[in-house]
């Protein structure tokens, strides 16, 4: 069967990852988060103490770094390797949160990023939940999905995340750093947040994961199926 690209964007924190990695579950394709690739580019600057300003130092880095995802076969999460190390829990922290949008605003990093991205889904067949996919990364995904949420809904579920880590951080702290991410996501030069034209829009603040679920495999479903009537000109069985 075809494989295709499935692109999910959107504001932090309303359930882009956990509905993107079920999908890909479901599929048997692989799965993307290209967020945390910002967040291990973030925290690789930070412990080598390279400035977000220096730009030299910023692009010898990105040469250097490794950034890939591993399985892990006890918990069936893909995590995070940084020079062959597993990352996850750290990047993760408030004090990447943080820091993370400044530097995904730096054009070096999105565009040896964005290189990467669309090696590692050359042959397809895999789920992408990032802010560009859907325009800059892979424009040609056969579906886009652009999720959002309300704040309020998005700090709680963020808080809860946080917790489950062991870190309590106040409600307003959140709220706090998800308006300031939003707002330098969304206004930066280079690929913004924006829906592309050509994504559904999902406000996931009344619904479950299952039914973010479900409304993704139907889009899926309705892209395959199209590509097949389109290959064969004819409506496939069973249909
Ligand atoms: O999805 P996340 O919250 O882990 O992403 C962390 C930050 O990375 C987010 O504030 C913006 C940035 N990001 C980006 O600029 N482009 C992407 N494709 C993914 C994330």
């Amino acid at each position: 069967m075809k494989k295709i690209v499935i692109a999910i964007d959107g504001h932090s924190s309303c359930g882009k990852s956990t509905t993107a990695k079920l999908v890909a579950a479901e599929l048997g394709y692989a799965y993307i988060d290209t967020g945390a690739m910002y967040r291990a580019v973030t925290l690789y600057l930070l412990e080598n103490n390279i400035g977000f300003d220096d730009l030299a130092r910023i692009e010898q880095a990105l040469q250097q770094m490794h950034i890939a995802f591993k399985r892990n076969r006890r918990t069936g999460r893909n995590e995070l390797c940084l020079d062959g190390v597993i990352r996850e829990d750290e990047i993760r922290e408030m004090r990447i949160s943080n820091l993370v949008s400044e530097v995904s605003v730096i054009p070096a990093v999105r565009h040896e990023l964005v290189r990467q991205q669309q090696r590692m889904g050359r042959k397809r067949g895999v789920v992408m939940d990032g802010r560009d996919i859907g325009t800059t990364v892979f424009p040609d995904a056969e579906v886009k999905l652009f999720m959002t949420a309300d704040t309020y809904t998005r700090a709680l579920r963020r808080q809860q995340e946080l917790a489950d880590k062991g870190e309590n951080i106040p409600l307003d702290d959140i709220v706090a750093n998800l308006t300031k991410r939003d707002h330098i996501d969304s206004t930066r030069a280079e690929s913004p947040l924006r829906r592309a034209s050509d994504a559904i829009l999902l406000d996931t603040s009344h619904i479950t994961i299952d039914e973010q679920v479900d409304f993704v495999l139907e889009r899926v479903s309705a892209a395959l199926f199209a590509h097949a009537v389109q290959l064969t000109g004819n409506t496939p069985q069973g249909h």
